[in-house]
Order: structure tokens, then C-alpha cells, then sequence
């Protein structure tokens, strides 16, 4: 089929290429036009691996939607949704795409948008009126993305489902063709109206956050108690009601989807007169980790921050990307900035440029003369440091592992104070 992403983010891109993978005939479009033209010199403009080996020139790069191809089938909208200060999403960006949509494809193009940017339950009913009242035809479904990043590809290719919401049995014919290489494979082809795939999206990444703030609470308690957080994950993980995933206690989640997604969603309870007491908790709980991080460190090195040099390990808001939004390494940096530490960050992939942050070239150059070593990011090169030689560099010899990454025995062993979370 011929089909058109409309926004080459993290998921326009990813689901463009690996849609090239399974035969369509694809073309992606990005009002940045930097990124196309690092695309159309085959540059990834993000990093996601495994991502390069399938991107082909089959796939059309363009930056105007005039050069959208007449007999585009399917047209996705891959646009971001952030949050606004109201803690709704914005939706402008999918709103101006329809629009852009309108104007270059003409009213009487009856194309199928699939939105698969994460928008707020009731988003594609109102896109459709709204299309409606400028007298376009073009027609609405939804099917939101789950994969993740740093995973995108193994995501995409492998999903634990698919969701579509359609209107009618037509629509449904062309989301089935999309996707006949997984319907194939018996992956589970969710259909529902499209306020439900909506809400289905949202409670998905709301109801894994729930699970990460739940451990993160348990892990504040096993160190008050004396008791492991591991074994503990480890132990109600076991109960397949629970699940072992999504149990790693840390810094807390950040991203550019956990915290927006469930902000919206709140934000959409309040607005409905529901009770949102679940979702609010985990917000609440998750926007003080980092402060509780920063007391954790704050101990560690006898209750002063002040005048430290705290080598940060990782920047990226977990390991496998470069995407730093919402990171908690960041917000960690900020808070530990104004108690007057200064930092020096280490990270493989991802970068940052906020004041007065030194980024050193690798982690033994972070940690030199350093008085704590912070690791923030589960990047699997910091399992295989030189502690021996970190040893002899550091001032103070204090780990603090947010991951549970490092062998704590074996640290202590070699003369480090270790500190993980929940033990
Ligand atoms: P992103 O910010 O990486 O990419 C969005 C792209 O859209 C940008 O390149 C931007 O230039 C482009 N864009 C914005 N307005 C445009 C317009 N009018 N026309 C054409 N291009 C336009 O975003 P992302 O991380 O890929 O997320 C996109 C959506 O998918 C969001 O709703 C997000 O919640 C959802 N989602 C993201 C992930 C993820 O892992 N990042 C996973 C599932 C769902
Ligand atoms: C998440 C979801 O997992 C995807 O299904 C979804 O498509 C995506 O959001 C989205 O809607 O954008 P992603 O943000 O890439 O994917 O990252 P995750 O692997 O889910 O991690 C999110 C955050 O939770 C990270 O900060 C991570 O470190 C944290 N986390 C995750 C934990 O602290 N503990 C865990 O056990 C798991």
C-alpha cells in the first residue's frame, strides 16, 4: 500500500521504516527539514538501534506536504504531543497537520488519517468534526503506538499487540493490510470504536507508571525496614497477576511519554468530575523521587552538597537512547546544582547543554577527584568500569547506584561506601 507519515519523531520513523520492511510503499514528512535532509543522506537523526539496517532508499523523504504522493491510501500522524502548562496535551501540532492535510490534498481526497500520536480520548471524534466542518472527506482511525524506545524495532516488529479504533468495516480493511505481517504472526489485532483505543493508550502507560511508583515506594520502605527490594521485585514478581516487568525501583520514570501521558489523563479525570486519586498518587510520588534521590546523596556524603564534584553516569532517561526529555538525570543535576554541587556527566549517547554542566569524554574522566559517583542511567558499559583504577581517582570513594547496576559486595570489597535504592 501506499501510505504517508506525517512527523519523522521517534515513532513517525521508526513505523515508517519498518513499515518500508513489511512491502508498503512509504513516504515521510517532516516540517524539519534538518532532519530530512540527514535522512535523505540515510543519517538516523535519533539513536535507535538496530533502526539503520532497515532504512532503505525505497523510503521518500520530503519536507513539504505539497510533495505528499496523490495516492498515498493510509496518511499516519506521528506529530508530538506535549504537555501544556494545564497539563492537557497539545494538540496543535496534530490539528495544524490536518489542516496541512486539507490544504495540499484538496476536500474531495478521501484518504484515511490513522492518528498513532498518543492524544486524549475523544481527540479523534472532534478531528473528524472538525475535518467534517471544513467540508473535507478525508476519513479518521486511530491505532497508538506502544513500543519503546531503544527497543523500537524489536517493539515494532514483535508487539504484544496491536490496537486499531475505526468507524467502519472499510477503514478496518486498510489497518488489516497494514498490518497483515503481524496478523500473520498471531499477534493479538485489538478493534474497538476510537474514543476506546484512545483510552486504551493512555491507561496502558499510566497503569506501568503506576507499577514503577508502587516499587519505588516499596524500595523506600525496604531501606527503613532493612529489607531488599530485588528479592522483593523478584518475589511478587513471580505471581503472574503481578508480572516481573516494569518492578526495577530508581530515580523514578521520566521520558517524553510516562509523565505527559499521565498528566493528561489526570487532567481529563479532573475534567470529567472523575475521582483520579490512583493517577494523581503516582505524579505526586514520582515528582518528588528526584528531591528524594538528591536527600539519599545528600546523606551519603555527610548532609552537604555544597562545593562537591558529583560524577553524574548518564543523561538519557534510560539506557538504549538518546532522548533526554523528562530525564530524570537532568532534573537529579539541577537539584544537586542548587545545592551548590558541580557536576561533571557522563554519557555514551546522550548529551545536555545546561549551565554550568561539565560533560566529560568518558566515566574515568568524570570521576577524577570526584567525592561521589552518581549513576542515574543503566547503561550496560557502567557494569564494566575499572573500579580498581576509579578507586585511585575519586576523593571521596562513594557510590551511589540509582540502577541497583553494580555488585555491591564486590565494591565494597574494594574499599567503596556503596549505596543502592531499597537496600
Ligand atoms: P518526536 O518529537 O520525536 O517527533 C515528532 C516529529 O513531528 C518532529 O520531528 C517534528 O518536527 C514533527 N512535526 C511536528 N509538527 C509537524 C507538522 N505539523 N507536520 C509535520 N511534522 C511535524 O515525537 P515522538 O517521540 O515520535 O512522539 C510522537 C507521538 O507518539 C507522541 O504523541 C507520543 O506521545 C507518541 N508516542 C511516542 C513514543 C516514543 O517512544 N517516543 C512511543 C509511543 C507513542
Ligand atoms: C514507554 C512505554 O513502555 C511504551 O510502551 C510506550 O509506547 C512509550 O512509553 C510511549 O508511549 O512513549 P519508553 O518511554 O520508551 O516507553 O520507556 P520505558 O522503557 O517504558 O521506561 C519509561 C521510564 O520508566 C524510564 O524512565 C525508565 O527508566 C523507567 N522504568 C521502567 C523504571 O524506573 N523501572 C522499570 O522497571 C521500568
Amino acid at each position: 500500500m501506499n501510505i504517508t507519515f506525517i512527523g519523522t519523531g521517534y515513532v513517525g520513523l521508526v513505523s515508517g521504516v519498518m513499515m518500508s520492511y513489511f512491502g508498503h510503499n512509504v513516504t515521510c514528512l517532516d516540517t524539519n527539514s534538518t532532519k530530512i535532509a540527514q535522512l535523505k543522506s540515510s543519517t538516523l537523526p535519533i539513536y535507535e538501534p538496530e533502526l539503520e539496517k532497515y532504512l532503505t532508499p525505497a523510503i521518500k523523504f520530503i519536507d513539504h506536504y505539497r510533495d505528499i504522493p496523490s495516492d498515498t491510501e493510509a496518511i499516519f500522524i506521528t506529530v508530538g504531543t506535549p504537555s501544556l502548562p494545564s497539563g492537557q496535551a497539545d494538540l496543535s501540532y496534530v490539528f495544524a497537520a490536518a489542516d496541512n492535510l486539507i490544504g495540499h490534498l484538496g476536500t474531495s481526497n478521501d484518504s484515511l488519517i490513522v492518528v498513532k500520536s498518543t492524544v486524549p480520548p475523544g481527540t479523534c471524534n472532534k478531528l473528524q468534526s472538525y475535518l467534517a466542518a471544513k467540508n473535507s472527506k478525508l476519513k479518521i482511525a486511530t491505532n497508538p503506538e506502544f513500543l519503546r524506545e531503544g527497543m523500537a524495532v524489536k517493539d515494532f516488529l514483535n508487539p504484544d499487540r496491536v490496537i486499531v479504533g475505526i468507524n467502519n468495516r472499510e477503514d478496518l480493511k486498510i489497518l488489516e493490510a497494514l498490518y497483515k505481517p503481524l496478523i500473520k504472526k498471531n499477534i493479538p489485532f485489538v478493534v474497538s470504536d476510537l474514543i476506546t483505543a484512545e483510552t486504551i493508550k493512555y491507561a496502558s502507560n499510566s497503569f506501568l507508571a503506576a507499577k514503577i511508583a508502587f516499587i519505588n515506594e516499596m524500595a523506600d520502605l525496604c531501606e527503613i525496614i532493612g529489607a531488599d527490594i530485588e528479592k522483593l521485585a523478584y518475589g511478587i514478581g513471580l505471581d503472574h497477576r503481578i508480572g516481573k516487568d516494569f518492578l526495577k525501583a530508581g530515580p523514578g520514570f521520566g521520558g517524553s511519554c510516562f509523565p505527559k501521558d499521565i498528566l493528561a489523563l489526570a487532567t481529563l479525570t479532573k475534567d470529567c468530575k472523575v475521582d483520579g486519586l490512583i493517577l494523581n498518587a503516582v505524579i505526586t510520588a514520582n515528582e518528588r523521587r528526584p528531591g528524594n534521590m538528591i536527600n539519599k546523596i545528600s546523606t551519603a556524603l555527610g548532609g552537604s552538597l555544597a562545593n562537591k564534584k558529583i560524577a553524574v553516569l548518564g543523561l538519557a532517561f534510560k539506557a538504549g537512547t538518546d532522548d533526554v526529555r523528562s530525564s530524570p538525570a537532568i532534573e537529579i543535576i539541577k537539584l544537586l546544582q542548587e545545592r551548590q554541587a558541580n557536576i561533571v556527566a557522563y554519557d555514551p549517547i546522550a548529551t545536555t547543554d545546561l549551565t554550568g554542566v561539565m560533560i566529560a569524554d568518558s566515566p574515568i574522566e568524570a570521576c577524577n577527584g570526584a567525592d561521589a559517583l552518581v549513576i542515574v542511567t543503566e547503561w550496560q558499559e557502567f557494569e564494566r568500569l575499572d573500579f580498581e583504577h576509579i578507586h585511585k581517582i575519586m576523593k571521596n570513594r562513594v557510590i551511589i547506584d540509582l540502577r541497583n547496576m553494580l555488585d555491591s559486595r564486590v565494591l565494597a570489597a574494594m574499599g567503596f561506601e556503596y549505596y543502592g535504592v531499597g537496600k
